[in-house]
């Protein structure tokens, strides 16, 4: 063990990029590092960047500017401060960000973060790297595990990536660039992860992957399984409540999966299933190889195996070619769905993917248009789902202490917050609450009981 040094890790980006940055600092413990909440007085600074949309890259140069003064302030107080930069940008720019901003010692891509403490020291030897070729070896093999007192600090909630990559080359997106094609971990090293958590009380784990529902590791027999299959293997780690995945794409919506939502009470009846548009024209356009009929059947079927599923679902307006009427056709869509709500973004046009060179591209002001109008509906349908809980009973999975006295947050099975007066000795615990109010982005209520409640649904 090496003198004691500190470690500010800043996530830009999805749930996936989240991970890693805790990967990062666990994977950096041994080798001497605590995580530290405050840049200014870290030794290092990785800065976890995310690439899909223009505005991404943006903030991280800015956040650059930012740590570069503190850099400066700590050698003139005679202490050496690193700057790293890590994920899908760093992947995507390499030297280019060296380039444009000489204060960072480190570009590191996605794949090779596994590697920080033999990069941090020959940096510290006075090396300047950029590390972003794919390696031969799989980060998660050689990443260190979470300290027990990491996954605490972390909450009863956690993130595991089960697949990563993409091989589905929608015209607009980066990610089959930035993280490279779809590979799958093996079931038992995910339920090792899962079991790990669970012996430190986490009680809810949400499976990530850039396309988490092509899943296919290779199962406990060898053979390759379905995320379907790994969520009936991991619903049986002792510990676990709750199972969710993010983000599947509609293709690979497969029996599997679709049975497990009609026979699994571990796993959340709330589906995050992104669309990108109600248009078949854009939808071909886009790559995204189904239909808006295809994609209409596969909620039908998984209606059809559990009617309280409720779907959320991601948006682009204004990609190239876009009319009204295309623009119409994800209007309706968000009607015939229901969604409870969805993410909405402008087309932003990615350097090196195919949408960002076809014509016509469609003007900022009809997107920015565009979207309002979008997300008017959006919230729409968000307020009226929340305030269909007023009156009813919901399973909480209690969280955190809450910010007034007495108070606990949790979580419903819609990822709703809810906030609820309950003692901090039931953290931790799935309770039934009466849904009393509804504020903005949070549901309030009332603990019926402080047993849990049966297998039931949520
Ligand atoms: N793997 C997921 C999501 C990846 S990125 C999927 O298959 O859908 C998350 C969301 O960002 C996408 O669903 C998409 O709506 C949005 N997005 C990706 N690239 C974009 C771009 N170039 N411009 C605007 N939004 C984009
Ligand atoms: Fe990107 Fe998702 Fe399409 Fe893959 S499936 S290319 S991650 S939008
Ligand atoms: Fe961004 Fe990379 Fe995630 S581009 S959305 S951090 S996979």
């Amino acid at each position: 063990m090496s003198r004691p040094r500190k470690v500010h890790v800043k996530s830009f980006g999805c749930q996936m990029n989240v991970y890693d940055s805790n990967r990062m600092a666990d994977t950096l413990a041994p080798a001497g590092f605590t995580e530290t909440a405050r840049a200014d007085d870290a030794d290092l600074v990785i800065l976890n960047t995310c690439h899909i949309r223009e505005k991404a890259g943006d903030k991280v140069y800015s956040e650059i500017g930012r740590i570069r003064m503190l850099k400066d302030a700590a050698e003139l107080q005679g202490r050496r401060m690193l700057i790293a930069v890590a994920g899908c940008m760093a992947q995507a720019e390499g030297e280019e960000i060296i380039r444009r901003a000489g204060a960072v010692d480190l570009v590191v891509g996605s794949q090779n973060y596994h590697r920080l403490p033999d990069l941090i020291a020959r940096v510290q030897a006075g090396e300047q790297i950029v590390d972003t070729e794919f390696p031969v070896e799989d980060k998660f093999d050689v990443l260190a595990a979470p300290a027990r007192d990491a996954i605490v600090k972390r909450g009863i909630s956690a993130f595991v990536t089960v697949q990563e990559g993409c091989d589905k080359f929608c015209t607009f997106c980066v990610v089959p660039y930035t993280r490279g094609a779809e590979v799958s971990r093996a079931v038992e090293k995910i339920a090792a992860e899962v079991k790990r958590l669970a012996a430190a009380g986490v009680r809810e784990v949400t499976l990530i992957g850039q396309n988490v529902n092509a899943y296919h590791g290779q199962g406990s027999d060898g053979r390759p399984w379905t995320l379907g299959q790994l969520l009936y293997r991991l619903a049986d780690v002792p510990g676990i409540a709750r199972l969710r995945y993010t983000t599947s794409h509609p293709r690979d919506m497969n029996d599997d999966l679709i049975a497990a939502h009609g026979e699994l009470p571990a796993l959340m009846p709330y589906v995050h299933l992104p669309v990108q548009s109600g248009s078949d024209r854009m939808l071909a356009a886009m790559n995204r190889r189904h239909t808006r009929k295809d994609y209409l059947d596969v909620i039908a079927r998984l209606r059809a195996g559990r009617a309280d599923l409720a779907f959320t679902s991601d948006f682009i307006v204004g990609f190239p070619g876009e009319t009204e009427d295309d623009f119409r056709d994800s209007l309706t869509l968000l009607d015939e769905v229901g969604f409870a709500c969805a993410y909405s973004f402008m087309y932003s046009p990615r350097p090196g993917t195919p949408a960002a060179d076809m014509e016509p591209q469609v003007p900022q002001e009809k997107k920015s248009e565009r979207l309002q109008r979008l997300q008017a509906v959006i919230n729409r349908y968000w307020r009226e789902f929340n305030a269909s809980f007023i009156g009813r009973t919901v399973d909480v999975l209690l969280e955190k202490p809450g910010k007034l006295p007495g108070q606990l947050v949790g979580r419903s099975p819609y990822l709703q917050t809810v906030q609820v007066m309950a003692p901090a000795a039931l953290i931790g615990s799935v309770l039934p609450v009466g849904i009393t109010n509804i504020g903005t982005n949070t549901l309030f209520g009332t603990l019926l009981s402080n047993m849990p409640a049966r297998r039931r649904w949520p």
